[in-house]
């Protein structure tokens, strides 16, 4: 979909022809095209999106901001929290905008339940579960496997957007302490069923799972579930599960949504229909919560609206997978002072 007055001018990548299909795909072969990203941040640009690996998030953004454009990044927000807090200090000294990739958060079923929990539907959100496992699709491409590159596996590659739903819902920013667990498990197996072809077990070095109980200031508890492997036909991914003192919700799968509680006396389970329709033809036109991602963006860099995601909050997820990561390698939970 083409965002209105939005154009892709500019387009870089360390592998020349990757920058050159973007060119194609997304502006016709009309825009400019870079091998170094620092070339490309000299052009008369408003805004970047940064789309590279996570080790390379954060000084990306930072350069991009420094060059006074507005930037969108990818998620996770950085590696770890340090970097994350240094994106929010080159933020505020640009005075530009900063935003990350957390789509999930503009799905039809999303958009509801935030609008429920906004209204204090649910009440007060005391027990949450944040889900992103995966029976066997560990993403072979790329750098995803190497730990240096992406700080982590399916905890800070897919959990994270689990996390980022839940603590949207919730509106709840302040973990007091985490406890984490963190498997390798299945990683150096070679037959592996895996839906993106098997994987090379020499590269394979972050986590299989990794799983986090987390409790926030005001006593709430979250239980963090992610894996790209897993012995389970529980497969959900970008999902949360909210209880909360009025009602409680879930998320079966991504873009379902229940909404549960007591009425009249009596247990009910309310299914809204997320599709516009209302007529017998037609489910209405969906929009797809990365263009929505994408317009959101752009209005707020032409003043006509508000950021979706805040950097702030997406730091705080950043800083929870981190405390994961830390209770995990310690064997002791990780408290957040
Ligand atoms: N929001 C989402 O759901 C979602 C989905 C997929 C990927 N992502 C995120 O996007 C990022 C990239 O993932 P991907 O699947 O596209 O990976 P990918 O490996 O397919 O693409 C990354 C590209 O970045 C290029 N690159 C690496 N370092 C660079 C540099 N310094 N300058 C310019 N180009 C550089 C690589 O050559 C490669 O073409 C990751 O951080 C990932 O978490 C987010």
């Amino acid at each position: 979909m083409k965002i209105r007055d939005v154009e892709m001018t500019a387009f870089c990548d360390i592998i020349s022809e990757r920058a050159e299909k973007a060119n194609h795909e997304y502006a016709e072969g009309r825009g400019k095209v870079f091998k170094d990203y620092r070339e490309l941040l000299k052009e008369d640009l408003d805004a970047v999106c940064v789309l590279t690996p996570n080790i390379s998030h954060a000084p990306i953004s930072i350069d991009a901001l420094k060059a006074g454009k507005h930037v969108m990044c990818e998620k996770p927000m950085a590696k770890n929290y340090a970097e994350a807090r240094a994106m929010l200090d080159a933020r505020d000294k640009s005075g530009k905008l900063l935003t990350i990739g957390y789509q999930n958060r503009y799905r039809p079923d999303s958009l509801f339940l935030k609008e429920e929990c906004d209204n204090g539907v649910l009440g007060n959100i005391y027990f949450a579960k944040a889900t992103a496992i995966r029976r066997r699709a560990v993403p072979t491409w790329g750098v995803f496997l190497d730990e240096e590159k992406q700080g982590g596996g399916p905890l800070i590659d897919i959990g994270t957007h689990a996390l980022d739903l839940t603590l949207f819902m919730m509106n709840n920013y302040e973990p007091a302490y985490a406890v984490g667990t963190v498997y390798h498990k299945l990683n150096k197996d070679k037959k592996t069923g895996n839906a993106w072809g098997d994987w090379d077990p020499k590269k394979f070095t972050v986590e299989d799972s990794a799983f986090g109980f987390i409790v926030m200031k005001n006593g709430a508890t979250i239980i963090l579930q992610s894996s790209w492997a897993l012995n389970t036909t529980e497969v959900r991914e970008a999902v949360t599960t909210l209880s909360g003192t009025k009602a409680g919700a879930d998320m079966p799968q991504a873009g379902s949504l229940t909404i549960n509680g007591i009425k009249n006396g009596k247990q009910y389970v309310l299914t809204p229909d997320l599709k516009a329709g209302g007529v017998a033809f037609y489910d209405g036109a969906a929009v797809k919560d990365s263009d929505l991602e994408a317009q959101t963006f752009a209005k707020a860099i032409q003043g006509k609206g508000k950021l979706y995601v805040q950097p702030e909050e997406a730091a705080v997820v950043t800083r929870i997978l981190e405390g994961i990561y830390d209770s995990a390698k310690t064997g002791k939970p990780h408290y957040f002072n």
